[in-house]
């Protein structure tokens, strides 16, 4: 029994159960064992208060609105270091040295190329498919074409299987833009860094040289990083619950992918942005900050509101500055930097946003970052499950290398009919 205990009165019945501790955070009420003891399940759906597994990744103060990946502050891994970096990172545990890095980088894009036959894989989709329905099913098909990784028992086969998935991914991303623009594939350029290949595979055309911007390449693997991790999310939990299956990696990440697609989660980015342009110009916020605030109007302030911030998302402090560094590089502008600007300023002023402590997350100026790189918005969310394949990699390892690791398999609250007998045809 761990030195603190809480104690659970029911009637005239007391359980104890351990109090456990993490190295930092909220202390964790540990009721497996209710059920045997009590006969009683706990309630929480969406899981508002309920951690579902142990994880040494990443550590999140939403009331400080801090963000650590092993550790390290998200600011500082943003301004200092590169998505490899912060990959290695959180798969290994810690920061690498310079050979280890350069050994890491290298691996990862001897992965980089597809498998010939995807392509013809890609030919089955529309040409109007959304990028989230091709990274879907290419990225579950990839079962398909590398199951000589799918042992998921031997170590060997997992570390093969997330190099693989890490590489593939901006490549699969890529050809889902090409494809959809009716421009030939890219091929990777592995003398190029991950970003700038992705770069490359995206923009580049091959009748022409490419030249890889370094503001945007540097801008875009910053987008990656602020992306890479964020503890128990919807889509990292969606993975850690494949998998505890025993179901492959590359089946895992596309139920992953599947889940972030919705605009509660990865969607909001592209959702965010449609709204800006949907706004239009900042006179026409107060309107908008008034149905939001609406209770018969199912419009919300979309990159706006997160379930563990209760303060300013420290991924949106750092996207802000690189909306302002990127458009001062590129010597561009757009005003629906202004417009968002403006909205954040009158949201964090008016009651409604202070008493629910929402305020502006990752996705509120990712958007007007990447449609200054570029991007249509429908590739929004596929980059950002590019860069969150990482993490669902790393969670998904540390979850199977756990001897403790169980199928996830919750209850209920059952509220249907109970027990009654069949009733023929004729009779009903
Ligand atoms: N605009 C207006 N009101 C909001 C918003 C918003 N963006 N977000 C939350 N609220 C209100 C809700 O109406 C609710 O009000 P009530 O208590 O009067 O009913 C209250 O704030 C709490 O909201 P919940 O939806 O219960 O909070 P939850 O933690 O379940 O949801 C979520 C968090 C889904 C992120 C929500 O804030 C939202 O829908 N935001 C917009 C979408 C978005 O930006 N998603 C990206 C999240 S970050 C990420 O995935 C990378």
């Amino acid at each position: 029994m761990a030195d603190k205990t809480a104690t659970l009165t029911v009637g005239d019945s007391s359980y104890e159960f351990p109090v456990l501790e993490g190295s930092v955070g909220p202390e964790v009420f540990d009721i497996r064992k209710l059920y045997g003891a009590a006969h009683m399940f706990t309630y929480d759906p969406g899981f508002t208060s309920t951690a579902s597994c142990e994880s040494a990744l990443t550590y999140i103060d939403g009331e400080e609105g801090v963000l650590l990946h092993r550790g390290y502050p998200i600011g500082q891994l943003a301004e200092h270091s590169s998505f490899m970096e912060v990959s290695y990172l959180l798969l290994n545990g810690e920061l690498p040295n310079q050979s280890e890095l350069d050994g890491f980088a290298r691996t990862i894009s001897r992965h980089t190329m597809l498998h010939e036959q995807l392509a013809t894989f890609y030919r089955g989709f529309r040409r109007d498919a959304h990028p989230m329905a091709i990274m879907c099913g290419v990225v579950g098909a990839l079962s398909a074409f590398y199951h000589d990784s799918t042992d998921i028992a031997d170590p060997e086969h997992r570390r093969i299987s997330s190099h693989r998935l890490i590489a593939k991914m901006p490549t699969i991303a890529a050809a889902a833009y090409k494809y959809s623009v009716g421009q030939p594939m890219m091929y990777p350029d592995n003398s190029l860094s991950y970003t700038g290949n992705f770069l490359r595979m995206t923009f580049g055309v091959p009748a022409e040289p490419y030249e890889v911007n370094p503001v945007v390449e540097k801008a875009m693997d910053r987008i990656f990083i602020l992306h890479a991790d964020h503890e128990q999310n919807a889509s990292t939990s969606t993975v850690r619950l494949a998998g505890s299956s025993g179901a492959n990696p590359f089946a895992c990440i596309a139920a992953g992918i599947a889940c972030l697609w919705g605009p509660a989660h990865g969607g909001a980015n592209e959702a965010a942005l449609n709204m800006l342009r949907e706004i239009g110009t900042p006179d026409k916020i107060p309107h908008y900050i008034e149905r939001a605030k609406d209770k018969n109007d199912p419009f919300r302030l979309m990159g706006f509101g997160h379930r563990v911030y209760k303060n300013y998302d420290p991924r949106a402090t750092v996207m802000q500055k690189t909306v302002r560094e990127v458009f001062e590089s590129l010597k561009v502008s757009d005003p629906l930097f202004e417009t968002a600007l403006r909205l954040e300023e009158i949201a964090l002023s008016d009651p409604y946003f202070i008493e629910k402590k929402l305020f502006p997350n990752v996705d509120f100026y990712s958007g007007i970052i990447l449609s200054a790189i570029g991007f249509p918005t429908t590739m929004f969310t596929a980059l950002f499950a590019l860069a969150r394949t990482v993490g669902w990699v790393a969670h998904w390892n540390e979850m199977i290398s756990d001897p403790g690791q169980k199928i996830g398999r919750p209850r209920q609250l059952y509220t249907g009919p109970v027990e009654r007998d069949y009733v023929e045809m004729g009779k009903r």
